[in-house]
């Protein structure tokens, strides 16, 4: 159970790395105006609302005790352990909410549609469940559906905790990076959004001074660094004060990466240099990158599908000086006892998100 709990925890904190949204139960989400296979562009058609409150209005409301109803703002503060019940008008609605949610396929989270309005029932609420609500609705053009982007209605939710004014994790360290071309965030949020946050660098000890211009805080976010720099590198914490309370954050280890987004850069590498039949070789395909971006090889050899082969695979991270952390991903394919039908072609390829490289090393016998 702990165990799984810990990975529950890896794959939430996997997918916060990737900034994913959570949105179980997603209909096709395509935009306003759509291709129909005909190639002609049709726009859908909103049918409007009877009693929606008007253009612009929230239509996510919280159902408070007595059949009252509150209309949710931009931001909501609530006491963890009240259930709650979240409503939106509409007849088919679609929701969002913070993925710790279903990182544990929690049940205390229900979601229902009646003919009226939809419906998100929390219950248990602790400081974990702070964030993002929305819900939007969907529309239908016979069998297809979509979620009308003009209709979406969003509250940040805190469940203000004293004794979490960090939302909890259980991941004690986390690596943020560092990039020169766009804004990093130090992920510390906070329960209670009248909180006063700082943030630390640990070695050695000091406050970072808060520059509106260099780094601000969001409640929401965390701390926002615009022009991330090398000097901003090191192992730094959030401090939170309310009512004379501090509390500290876990810890954030701030890596600078300079390398630019693209498919892997690959280097090729036999070993020994000169080989004869008879000798043990290793091929060694090299990519270096991005620290988060992961690469999977590839390989084509002359010996496939007649002999067996040996291939290992690692990837490290390494400081290349002045701060700067690459990635380095290896594959290395161990031929032993070389054979005729092992000389030629040694084809990688190396592959990541963003494309394909392909080096080739060719062994000729001595
Ligand atoms: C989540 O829980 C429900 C009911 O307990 C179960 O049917 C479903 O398979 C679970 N999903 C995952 C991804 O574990
Ligand atoms: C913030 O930092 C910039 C650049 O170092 C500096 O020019 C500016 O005066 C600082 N602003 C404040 C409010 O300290
Ligand atoms: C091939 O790589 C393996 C693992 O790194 C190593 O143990 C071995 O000595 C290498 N062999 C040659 C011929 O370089």
């Amino acid at each position: 159970m702990k165990l799984c709990i810990v990975l529950c925890l890896a794959l939430f904190w996997v997918e916060l790395q990737n900034g994913s949204c959570q949105q179980p139960k997603r209909r096709k989400d395509v935009g306003e105006n759509r291709i129909r296979p005909g190639g002609k562009r049709v726009k859908m058609r909103h049918p409007k609302l009877k009693d929606s409150g008007g253009k612009g209005q929230s239509l996510l409301t919280q159902v408070l005790d007595k059949g009252r109803f509150l209309r949710l703002g931009e931001t909501t503060t609530l006491t963890p352990g009240r259930n709650i019940e979240l409503r939106c008008k509409g007849t088919n609605i679609g929701w969002s909410y913070p993925t710790y949610l279903d990182t544990f396929n929690d049940s205390r989270l229900s979601i229902k549609q009646s003919d009226k309005y939809g419906q998100l029932l929390l219950t248990s609420p602790s400081a974990a469940d702070t964030g993002l609500y929305s819900c939007w609705v969907i529309v239908c053009d016979g069998v297809e559906c979509e979620k009308d982007h003009e209709r979406v209605y969003s509250s940040y939710v805190y469940f203000t905790d004293k004794d979490n004014i960090f939302i909890p994790s259980a991941i004690h360290f986390e690596i943020v990076y560092l990039r020169p071309d766009r804004p990093a965030v130090v992920p510390c949020r906070v329960t209670n959004p009248q909180a006063t946050v700082s943030l630390h660098r640990e070695v050695p000890p000091e406050e970072i001074p808060a520059n509106s211009t260099l780094m601000t805080y969001d409640p929401t976010k965390g701390f926002v660094l615009q022009n991330p720099s090398p000097e901003y590198q090191g192992v730094f914490y959030c401090k939170a004060v309310t009512r004379g309370n501090p509390q500290i954050s876990i810890k954030y280890q701030l890596l600078y990466v300079e390398v630019p987004s693209g498919p892997p850069f690959v280097g090729v590498e036999v070993s020994p240099d000169s080989v004869r039949g008879g000798d043990n070789v290793n091929v060694t395909c090299t990519v270096l990158g991005e620290p988060e971006v992961d690469v999977g090889f590839t390989w084509t050899y002359p010996g496939q599908h007649h002999r067996p082969i040996h291939i290992q695979t690692s990837w490290r991270l390494v400081n290349r000086g002045m701060g700067h952390t690459t990635r380095v991903s290896q594959s290395i394919l161990m031929v032993e006892d070389m054979e005729t039908i092992d000389f030629g072609n040694y084809i990688c390829k190396a592959k990541n998100q963003y494309g394909e490289t392909f080096v080739a090393a060719s062994i000729i016998s001595k």
